[in-house]
């Protein structure tokens, strides 16, 4: 067994702010396995989940992770409880390539994927999401990180009414989900996988349990609208977030079913202002720090604290993904 050494690395477009965002670590040592890796994880892995809760990204750069079965090693390396494709509401099609591990979206290349915290647009959300590269693409690619807390700051100096409208208001989300899922969409999952229903019945069996309210249309279709979901919350450490799915909704969903118009409403009912909207935008795009992929990295993320997004790319791309159960210990009461 080798003893693993790393450093912190210095990346280009590096944001600080109390703490570097992310925070790279980098392996030393050659020719170590995946043995090295999953026991020097065990003696550090409290550290790096500290890390991401104070850092919000910490990249894993130089590891001997080859493909989704040393991921799979990787995320286990953790201990944490798996935050499954199947038991979540995610509009994405996905493909599993272990239980822990799936593709991170199947849409398009040219789809670019909107800044977001993962299922922010649910009632049930994961608390950290692990990213790992297994083939860079050629051109472009990359997964902008937008720290949350650092965006909401912003936006309530720029425009207060808006973010105290949407944090006394909350936010409903409507979305309509094929009967067949849709890999042309990047928000194609079908009904019957979203909901892990069968039938209508049990569609609408599990929608009336979570609260949300829904119309069937004449193509088989699903229109569903969530319950009101706040749009600003807190952290235990007393940091305000902005956890929603505004900007991906309002800039991306958008296909053969959807209308990007109709995807938002604050929580009574009103409509989001576009400038508003246009605002979390902008800043959110001067604030993303563009993660560009090396075959083998490996990222944490803070879904609390950090959203991400996908840049269009050309040529293959394989980003794998894994989502850890929110243990409730992260959102203040
Ligand atoms: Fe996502």
């Amino acid at each position: 067994m080798t003893t693993l050494t790393t450093e912190t690395l210095a990346v280009p477009g590096q944001q600080q702010y109390e703490d570097v965002f992310p925070l790279v670590i980098n392996l030393l040592t050659g020719g170590s396995t995946m043995d090295d890796v999953s026991a020097w994880l065990e003696s550090t892995r409290a550290e790096h989940i500290e890390a991401a809760a104070r850092h919000g990204a910490v990249l894993f750069r130089g590891f001997p992770v080859a493909d989704a079965n040393d991921f799979d090693r990787f995320i286990r390396g953790f201990g944490l409880d798996s935050f499954t494709y199947e038991e979540s509401l995610s509009n994405a099609v996905r493909v599993n390539r272990t239980e822990l591990v799936f593709t991170a979206n199947e849409a398009p290349p040219d789809v670019s994927i909107y800044l977001h915290h993962e299922m922010a647009q649910t009632p049930l959300f994961p608390s950290h999401l692990f990213f790992c590269c297994e083939r860079a693409p050629d051109v472009a690619g990359e997964t902008p990180i937008c720290r949350s807390d650092v965006l909401l700051d912003k936006l309530a100096e720029a425009d207060p009414q808006f973010v105290d409208d949407c944090t006394r208001l909350g936010v409903r989300y409507s979305n309509t989900m094929p009967a067949e899922d849709d890999p042309e969409s990047g928000q194609g999952r079908s009904w019957r996988s979203t909901l892990g229903a069968d039938t209508r019945e049990a569609a609408e069996a599990r929608l009336d349990k979570l609260g949300y309210s829904r119309e069937w249309l004449d193509d088989g279709s699903l229109r569903a609208t969530t319950p009101v979901l706040p749009a600003v919350r807190t952290l235990v450490d007393g940091r305000r977030v902005f956890f929603n799915q505004l900007i991906a909704a309002f800039r991306g969903w958008k296909d053969a079913r959807n209308d990007p118009q109709k995807a938002i409403r604050f929580g009574d009912d009103s409509p989001i202002p576009a400038e508003g909207m246009q605002r979390a935008i902008e800043l959110a795009d001067e604030l993303s720090f563009d993660l560009a992929w090396q075959a083998g990295d490996v990222a944490l993320i803070d879904n609390f604290l950090v959203m991400h997004g996908r840049r269009p790319y050309e040529g293959k791309r394989t980003v794998l993904a894994s989502l850890v159960a929110d243990d409730g210990s992260r959102l203040a009461a």
